[in-house]
């Protein structure tokens, strides 16, 4: 299709409206989906035990680990370099979590993917090294909001499998690095603002923004199938 076809979510907006916001309106659809899966609703609707929450949650370690293995390699690129923040660092809570969850270490060495899991990590590594702008897309997606919804899914959590407030099982949602997040957050869409990208690119990152966030759906169904609701 010849890109004067496409009436992209860049074009439609005013050439003034910040990139950050662009992101969010043009992933709203996306996110509305991913939060209302069957899986989510499940999850904080108290429906599902504790076995499907720790699976979940190795689906997390999968996808940080694709996203956390390749920061260092990113720290200078221009365009993902400014995102590199070792404060947001996932894996030392998710590993915590999970010898938690799994009452020991053993699971380091058993633990596996599900298939969309793999796609999506595959996703995120190959952007690691061939596209930065595309691995921004993941970080946003995943980072901010883990910042934000993913506290209501801690406090679920906590109230469902009766995990210790802020404490194993849940430090994943825990950023004891950030002091505060909605300063956090204004300061993260700064720097969305002041990516050197042209309108194009633009259009490419938003684009994968919505990948990112089917990607996400595409877990949720999956666990979706392994984990039924119970009650
Ligand atoms: C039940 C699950 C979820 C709930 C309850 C939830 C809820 C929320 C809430 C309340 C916000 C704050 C909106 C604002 O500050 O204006 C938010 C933002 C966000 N969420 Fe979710 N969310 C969920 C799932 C997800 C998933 C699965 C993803 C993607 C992996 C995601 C990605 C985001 C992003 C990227 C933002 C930041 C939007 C922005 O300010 O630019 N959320 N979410």
């Amino acid at each position: 299709m010849a890109a004067s076809d496409v009436t992209s979510d860049v074009t439609a907006q005013s050439a003034a409206t910040p990139f950050s916001t662009l992101i969010r309106t043009a992933s709203k659809e996306q996110h509305e989906e991913a939060e209302t899966s069957a899986f989510m609703s499940h999850l904080l609707g108290g429906r599902l035990g504790v076995d499907a929450y720790r699976r979940y949650t190795e689906q997390l370690w999968f996808v940080y680990d694709a996203m956390e293995s390749a920061a260092d390699g990113l720290r200078a690129d221009p365009v993902a370099g400014p995102f590199i923040d070792p404060g947001l660092f996932r894996l030392p809570s998710l590993r915590r979590d999970l010898d938690h969850l799994h009452g020991g270490t053993d699971w380091r060495t058993r633990v596996r993917p599900l298939p969309a899991t793999g796609a999506y990590a595959a996703r995120i590594a190959e952007l690691a090294r061939d596209w930065p702008g595309g691995y921004v897309a993941h970080h946003y997606t995943r980072y901010l909001g883990d910042l934000s919804g993913g506290q209501i899914i801690r406090g679920k959590a906590e109230q469902t499998w009766g995990f210790a407030r802020k404490g194993d099982g849940v430090r994943f949602y825990v950023f004891e690095e950030i002091g505060n997040p909605a300063a956090f957050k204004r300061a993260y869409r700064e720097r969305l603002d002041a990516l050197p990208l042209d309108d194009l690119e633009k259009q490419r990152v938003v684009d994968e923004c919505k990948r990112a966030f089917a990607l996400n759906t595409a877990v949720f169904r999956e666990l979706g199938e392994e984990f039924p609701a119970s009650a």
